[in-house]
């Protein structure tokens, strides 16, 4: 069964985390473990194994992630929470090439079985740099740690990136296949963990309202937008070899435009979404050749100010190749080529040390027939507004009249926020994430054929930049993005909605 369609428990489980000491550790996974468990969402056997090369006991490594809980916790720390989590914490020093660390690794967990009743169950999370991916599996497949006992489970939780093409992807995934079980393999894309996200179906589906207007026949466009002011973070060494296009829309933008543009799933179970978002994905129509360049902007930033903050240019990152030509934005137009999008042009951008922070999809209306209102130009096309982060939530804009003496129109706008209407911060991506692999829910992660048609999509793209040696647009940090992104989405006759 799917958590879409019901809460499941999660089952009594050790969690080893493969690079325990990095900063998806400190900064994503130890919160969101804390504030599960500050919400008994967690069994009380639950246990954290963290697996790196530095040496330290479980006290130091306690303390280090206690700070780190206290920095990025969305709902701060409570000292005795905090102690009660700590102490199903522990840190296991290997080499992620020693076969020892592994045999010493299974020993470990036994005895965590015993002393609090884990049950065999062993989830094990692969947050070390992807060069190290192939070791950590054959080594469990060697230690035997990838073999569940008898009535336990043992799966495993891959993060991104998963490859660098469809080649490296596909050998990636026959190598996790040769380990564990599609059905035991969890493709983490933490966009589909936000509530957001997750709440593009249940409108989609749990409203007839929307649902029969969400076609070519009364959609005239849609927006995807994802604007970040952060830059690389500290991330420059891999950020360098990735760009825009494989960082984010390979998976998160691709993987929203699925939500958004798929056919109802015959179920709420884990495949039967994921075969509807496939769909879509076969039916992207494919950007090569000359198409490239007019379809898409890719562009760098340079120096600017952001959010009031002086920054360099991307080439004066830190870390960053001075002649640097990955792009650190992209514009696209894109088609989804099946009978509900024939002729609706879908417009995603997606960019770094952009002025404003915000990730919304808007469906942007046809206008209504050129007689009574609109015959005097009054109406501004109505647009329905999702918005996926910050201000989550909904609004549809409309037309209303003005009151009065008047047949005047003025825009008008029906707002859901999920802060006002729930009164409560929705859960971080990686809680519900480590809750549902838990549970053995696979329906808010990627399947192998998702992520290899969203690498068929992107390769064409980037074997058609190296070949004609693509143009790179700049714009200055702390704007919306270079003009060439402007004027793409003019030659098609719109406008960037603003955010
Ligand atoms: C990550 C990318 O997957 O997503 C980052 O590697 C990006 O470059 C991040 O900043 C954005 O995630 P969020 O949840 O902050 O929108």
């Amino acid at each position: 069964m799917s958590v879409l369609a019901g809460r499941i428990s999660p089952e009594p489980c050790s969690l080893v985390i493969f690079g325990a000491t990095g900063d998806l550790t400190h900064r994503k996974l130890i919160p969101a473990l804390y504030n599960l468990t500050v919400e008994n969402a967690l069994p009380p056997e639950f246990s954290v194994i963290g697996f790196a090369r530095r040496e330290k006991s479980d006290v130091i490594f306690r303390s280090e992630l206690e700070a780190s809980v206290r920095k990025y916790s969305r709902q701060g720390v409570n000292d005795g929470s905090w102690a009660e989590f700590a102490s199903s914490i522990f840190y296991h020093r290997s080499e992620f090439d020693n076969e020892a660390g592994y045999l010493a690794l299974a020993e470990r967990l036994k005895d965590l079985d015993h002393e609090r009743g884990t049950r065999g169950n062993r989830l094990f999370y692969l947050s070390a740099g992807p060069d190290q991916f192939e070791t950590i599996l054959r080594h469990l497949e060697a230690s035997g740690l990838k073999k569940a006992a008898e009535g336990s489970w043992a799966r495993v939780i891959v993060e991104k990136p998963f490859g660098t093409d469809l080649a490296s992807a596909q050998k990636l995934n026959a190598l996790v296949e040769e380990v564990f079980p599609e059905s035991a393999t969890y493709r983490i894309d933490h966009y589909l963990g936000k509530e957001t996200a997750q709440n593009i179906m249940a409108l989609r589906f749990a409203n007839s309202v929307f649902e029969q207007l969400w076609n070519s026949r009364y959609i005239d466009h849609i927006q995807i937008t994802a604007s970040e002011p952060l830059g690389v973070e500290g991330r420059a060494g891999y950020y360098d070899k990735s760009g825009a296009m494989r960082d984010m829309v390979q998976n998160h933008l691709l993987q929203l435009l699925c939500l958004a543009a798929m056919e109802p799933p015959v179920g709420l179970d884990a495949d039967a979404i994921r075969d509807e978002k496939v769909k879509v994905l076969k039916s992207l129509r494919r950007i090569g050749g000359d198409d490239v360049k007019r379809q898409i902007v890719r562009a760098q930033y340079n120096a600017g100010t952001v959010q009031g903050r002086r920054v360099p240019a991307y080439r004066d990152e830190k870390d960053i190749d001075p002649d640097s030509g990955t792009e650190t934005y992209v514009a696209l137009q894109l088609n989804v080529d099946n009978w509900r999008w024939a002729g609706v042009p879908f417009f995603m951008r997606v960019g770094k040390r952009l002025a404003k922070s915000g990730t919304q999809i808007s469906l942007h209306f046809r206008e209504s027939p050129p007689v009574l209102f609109n015959a005097a130009g009054d109406t501004k096309d109505n647009v329905l507004v999702i918005r996926i982060q910050p201000d989550e939530g909904i609004t549809l804009h409309m037309n209303a009249k003005l009151p009065g003496n008047t047949s005047h129109l003025h825009p008008v706008r029906m707002d859901f926020h999920y802060h006002t209407t729930f009164e409560r911060a929705n859960p971080e991506a990686y809680e519900r994430l480590l809750l549902d692999a838990m549970s053995g829910d696979a329906t808010l992660f990627a399947r192998r054929d998702e992520v290899e048609e969203a690498w068929k999509f992107v390769d064409d793209i980037r074997e058609a930049w190296e070949a004609n040696d693509a143009d790179l647009a700049f714009y200055p940090a702390g704007t919306a993005g270079p003009s060439e992104a402007d004027d793409l989405i003019r030659r098609f006759g719109f406008e960037w909605r603003d955010i």
